[in-house]
């Protein structure tokens, strides 16, 4: 039975289920056969198609009538190299959204691929840690002020997703004037002070730009990897490459790229209107060598769920936006799964 699985191979692993440790509690019962198989991301993209490859490999089997598979996952966790130090309490995977400059659509990004995550079956969260212009908590529709449990911040429940948002730091009504070291130092004990519960994914709304903010947050905290937003106009592109730069002075892999607001296409229409220009996120991936994840068109849906908390993952999940949206996810998790058993 084993040795037919053997066929079945990950084609992102590249060894077979059988060695990967996949299969597991295999029972046989007559012609009937029952195992499940243990994915490192419940959002593989290729989860299908194994599927279907193992059915079929244990079907050819001589006296096998029935095949029954259940298709689970245990995501992996990341490690720095160097010790534990870093690692953020409950949490197997921090994937920074990041961009070279504001406005480009970072935060949409953010909620609808931590939705995406959490749709596929993982376990999720997501920080807002844009102190200065907090988007998240709106986004998602959540407010109000956190309780505090036994000195740790309890995350907000939305959607499934264990929500966060560092503008908590400060009051809604004062200016914001913290600066340099004293946020520093606010930001590094909230980012060990809350209390997530069993996360597979931390997605981490991070501020635009390429500051001091970003910079300290990856030098704080282990981030397993970073997903750059862009549009596809050559300004973007250019803040695009530092971008990467400062992810690369940190050691943060980029897991890839994002052009967001690719095109607008009107309903009911088949021309695709290239609003900000074309092929920014090929561009990149070409000069960087870092993959282009996705393109998600402008849709009213994604903006109008933006604003009253519902995100276009959710709400309208059939939208080209949408499915652009669960498709990123679908790599991100990939991506995270490779790097991970390297
Ligand atoms: N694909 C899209 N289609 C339509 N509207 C979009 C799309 N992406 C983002 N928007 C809208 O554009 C605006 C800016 O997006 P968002 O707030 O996500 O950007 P940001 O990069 O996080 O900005 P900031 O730098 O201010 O944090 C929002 O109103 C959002 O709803
Ligand atoms: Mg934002």
């Amino acid at each position: 039975m084993l040795d037919a699985l053997r066929a079945v191979r990950d084609p992102d692993l590249h060894q077979d289920i059988v060695s990967l440790g996949f299969v597991k509690d295999l029972r046989v019962c007559g012609g009937n056969v029952a195992f499940s198989i243990e994915l490192t991301t419940p959002a593989c993209p290729v989860k299908d198609l194994m599927k279907a490859q193992a059915e079929r490999a244990v079907l050819a089997l001589p006296g096998v009538q029935q095949v029954k598979i259940e298709m689970t996952a245990r995501v992996t966790a990341s490690r720095p190299l160097m010790g534990e130090k870093g690692m953020i309490p409950g949490v197997k995977n921090v994937l920074a959204v990041s961009s070279g400059k504001g406005g480009v659509g970072k935060s949409t990004v953010a909620v609808n691929l931590a939705c995406a995550l959490q749709k596929s079956g993982a376990k999720v969260g997501i920080l807002d840690a844009d102190v200065y212009g907090p988007n998240v908590p709106l986004m998602l529709g959540v407010r109000g002020q956190p309780e505090v449990v036994d000195k740790k911040i309890v995350p907000f429940q939305k959607y499934g997703l264990q929500v966060m948002s560092m503008a908590l730091l400060v009051a809604d009504d004062q200016p914001v004037i913290w600066r340099g070291p004293m946020l520093h130092s606010a930001v590094r004990q909230f980012l060990f002070d809350v209390g997530w519960q069993d996360l597979d994914y931390l997605v981490v709304d991070l501020p635009p730009g390429t500051g001091d903010a970003q910079l300290s947050l990856s030098q704080q905290a282990h981030i397993m990897g970073a997903v750059i937003v862009t549009t596809p106009q050559d300004v973007s592109v250019l803040d695009v490459r530092k971008a990467i730069r400062m992810f690369q002075t940190v050691n943060v892999p980029i897991l890839g790229v994002v052009e967001n607001m690719a095109w607008f296409q009107p309903p009911g229409h088949s021309e695709r209107y290239h609003l900000f220009g074309q092929g920014g996120g090929a561009r990149i991936e070409k000069e960087f060598g870092v993959p282009l994840l996705g393109q998600v068109p402008i849709e009213m849906a994604v903006r109008e769920g933006g604003d009253q908390g519902q995100p276009a993952v959710l709400a309208v999940p059939d939208s080209l936006a949408a499915r652009a949206f669960a498709d990123i996810a679908g790599k991100v998790a990939q991506r995270v799964s490779i790097l991970n058993a390297e």
